[in-house]
């Protein structure tokens, strides 16, 4: 099963709520918190208050997305508010290994891992096995809206294959300008998750039909 994931970063923040419960009705899996700290990322977005408020609006999990540089100071307080995920980058840890595991054996949540465009895939291997999710981005993060980069097609295909000999329970997810022309080429590379803020909060069709779209568009195209 393919799994989308609104990125709230797009949506209409003057209602929110409405915009979660929107998406969810018309199939979403989970909802994706992108947190920018203005340092790992030359942008702002937002904290745990966020989360906070999401809880009791939604049933779907919440997946937070640390785009941030030191993100143990912030795994307890989104943890409390009610994320169902923490995914922190790579980049900012020299062995990810303790943090992962402190998400999921200390704090009980999802362990995601992510990096970004120019980090070689391999270099995620020996961490695989303590991952619940491998996030690989399709952008350089820091911004909706972005073009997702050709090259991450043969990303994903490389990480499918790592995935799959080292822990086929881990899931595979891509961030980064997914929509209806993208979102074929990183299903059929293997990707089983996928975050997409624009496409979805953007659409002149309206968040439902997008979010419908999406999830028909994976599945045909999806990984055998
Ligand atoms: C990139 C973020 C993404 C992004 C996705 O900085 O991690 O989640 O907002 O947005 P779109 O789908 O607009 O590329
Ligand atoms: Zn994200």
């Amino acid at each position: 099963m393919t799994a989308i994931a609104p990125s709230i970063l797009s949506a209409d923040f003057s209602r929110l709520g409405e915009q979660v419960r929107e998406v969810e009705a018309a199939g979403a899996d989970r909802i994706h918190v992108d947190v920018m700290d203005g340092h790992f990322v030359p942008n702002l977005s937002m904290g745990a208050v966020v989360v906070k408020g999401l809880r009791p609006v939604t049933r779907l999990p919440l997946e937070v997305h640390l785009m941030v540089e030191h993100p143990a100071r912030f795994l307890d307080g989104f943890a409390a508010a009610g994320a169902d995920t923490l995914i922190v980058h790579l980049e900012v840890l020299d062995d990810p290994r303790p943090m992962l595991r402190r998400i999921r054996d200390n704090l009980g949540r999802k362990a995601g891992l992510a990096f970004n465009p120019d980090v070689p895939v391999g270099s995620v291997e020996p961490f695989l096995g303590d991952a619940d999710l491998a996030l690989c981005m399709t952008v350089f993060p820091g911004f909706g809206g972005q073009a997702y980069i050709p090259g991450s097609t043969d990303r994903v295909r490389a990480l499918r294959r790592m995935i799959d000999r080292f822990n086929p329970g881990c899931e595979l997810e891509v961030d980064g300008g997914i929509d209806p022309r993208t979102i074929p080429l990183a299903a059929g590379a293997g990707a089983g998750v996928f975050v997409s803020g624009t496409a979805v909060f953007g659409a002149a069709s309206g968040p439902a039909e997008a979010v419908r779209e999406l999830h028909r568009l994976a599945e045909a195209a999806r990984f055998p």
